[in-house]
């Protein structure tokens, strides 16, 4: 699974993205260390702040799917101009499941050619655990 494939299947999950109130599509892949890859897609509600992300969608797809190792992650979506960078509560959920070095690949709607990564531990450096990490880290 190449990067471009991670993140062509975070742009197709996009596509389905419910988000008729702030038409800020998101799309997220996982690639789970058994090869596996789940998606999910931003889920809004008239209730605002009842609003799912796309990266929150996709892990719990991976946890019900039975995968908990995420080995990379592609996010993709938002709007044509702006880098889809994952908020403060996606990160942290991202962190469960990620080591921190676990690459995060992150594009522009319709741009996945574009694309910056950063790791998790970059994006969320000292994040909160109570599980111990992994000997990788
Ligand atoms: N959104 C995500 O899906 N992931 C993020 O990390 C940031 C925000 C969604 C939530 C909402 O549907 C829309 O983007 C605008 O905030």
């Amino acid at each position: 699974m190449t990067d471009h494939e991670l993140l062509r299947l975070a742009a197709e999950a996009a596509k389905q993205a419910y988000a008729p109130y702030s038409k800020y599509p998101v799309g997220a892949a996982l690639l789970m260390s058994d090869g596996t890859v789940f998606t999910g897609c931003n889920v809004e509600n008239a209730s605002y702040g009842l609003t799912l992300c796309a990266e929150r969608a996709a892990v719990s797809a991976a946890v019900t799917g039975g995968r908990l190792k995420i080995v990379k992650v592609a996010i993709v979506g938002g709007t044509a101009q702006q880098l889809a960078w994952p908020c403060g509560a996606c990160r942290q959920v991202l962190a469960e499941f990620c080591d921190q070095d676990t690459p995060v690949l992150v594009a522009a709607r319709g741009r996945i050619n574009r694309w910056l990564a950063r790791t998790l531990g970059e994006l969320l450096p000292e994040s909160f655990r109570l599980k111990k990490r992994s000997h990788r880290e």
